[in-house]
């Protein structure tokens, strides 16, 4: 379990247009999976791991809603910052948002259409960039680790680079939407560039990490999916009533 006072980072932007038309009227992480709504699933993986200081960074279209729903984290016995992200223009470029919260201390990053098994607990965290991979069936829907090891006690992951939706992958797994960083992750971004999407993309992050040589990388086991798609939304809510 991560140390108290680690801080935490939600990122809900995005545009959600995989999820149209449910996603015209109401921000992606505002819709229920079951009998709650999503964003309280990343969240719950946060306070179930002992972070308690969480800034939520939503589009600004339904931020209010956030607000109005979660309030100020006293019922959840936890602190929680809002900020907006005024476009939807990648996943690093919200998380740019977090420099000021992140005040030069690490921080756990989780997106906020990730659903993670109830019983994960997020690990302590020592510094450099941690990111924690999952074998799927169809990894080509996310970034996909190409891996030179495959991991053991004795041998950690080696990861040589991320492709980000590649057509083949090279291997089953997926890189989750849980990332943790040190102070340098707001110098990184600020030198990236947009990719061909025009979004400013974690994987670039984590590739340069990769290239400092400051990634580890973690399997988990247990439930994970996003729940972007129509698919994944399907499959987070029948495993989730499953195992309530
Ligand atoms: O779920 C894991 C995958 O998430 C990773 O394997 C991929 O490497 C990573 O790029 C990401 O892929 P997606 O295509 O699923 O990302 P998506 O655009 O759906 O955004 C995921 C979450 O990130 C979304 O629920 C909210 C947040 N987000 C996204 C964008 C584009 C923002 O907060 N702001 C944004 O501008």
């Amino acid at each position: 379990m991560v140390a108290i006072s680690m801080k935490g980072v939600i990122l809900a932007g995005g545009k959600g247009s995989r999820l149209l038309p449910l996603t015209k009227i109401t921000n992606k992480h505002l819709l229920p999976i079951f009998n709650r709504l999503m964003i309280e699933y990343p969240l719950n993986t946060l306070l179930n791991s002992g972070i308690r200081e969480i800034l939520i960074i939503s589009g600004r279209e339904h931020a209010g809603d956030f607000i109005e729903y979660l309030g100020s984290g006293k019922e959840f016995k936890a602190k929680f910052t809002y900020k907006v992200q005024e476009e939807a223009g990648g996943i690093a470029q919200a998380l740019a948002l977090a420099e000021d919260f992140a005040n030069q201390k690490p921080i756990t990053v989780i997106l906020g259409d990730n659903i993670f098994d109830p019983r994960f607990k997020i690990p302590s965290f020592e510094g450099g960039a941690r990111i924690f991979i999952k074998k799927v069936k169809n990894p080509e829907r996310f970034g996909v680790p190409v891996m030179l090891k495959s991991g053991s006690t004795s041998s950690p992951l080696q990861i040589s680079k991320i492709l980000e939706k590649p057509h083949k992958a090279p291997t089953q797994y997926a890189v989750t939407g849980l990332y943790q960083y040190n102070y340098q992750v707001f110098d990184i971004i600020k030198n990236l560039k947009p990719s061909a999407r025009g979004e400013l993309e974690i994987t670039d992050v984590n590739n340069s990490y990769i290239q400092k040589g400051l990634l580890t990388a973690k399997a988990i086991n247990g439930f994970w999916s996003d729940a972007g798609t129509f698919p994944s939304l399907t499959q987070a809510i029948k495993w989730t009533i499953k195992n309530s």
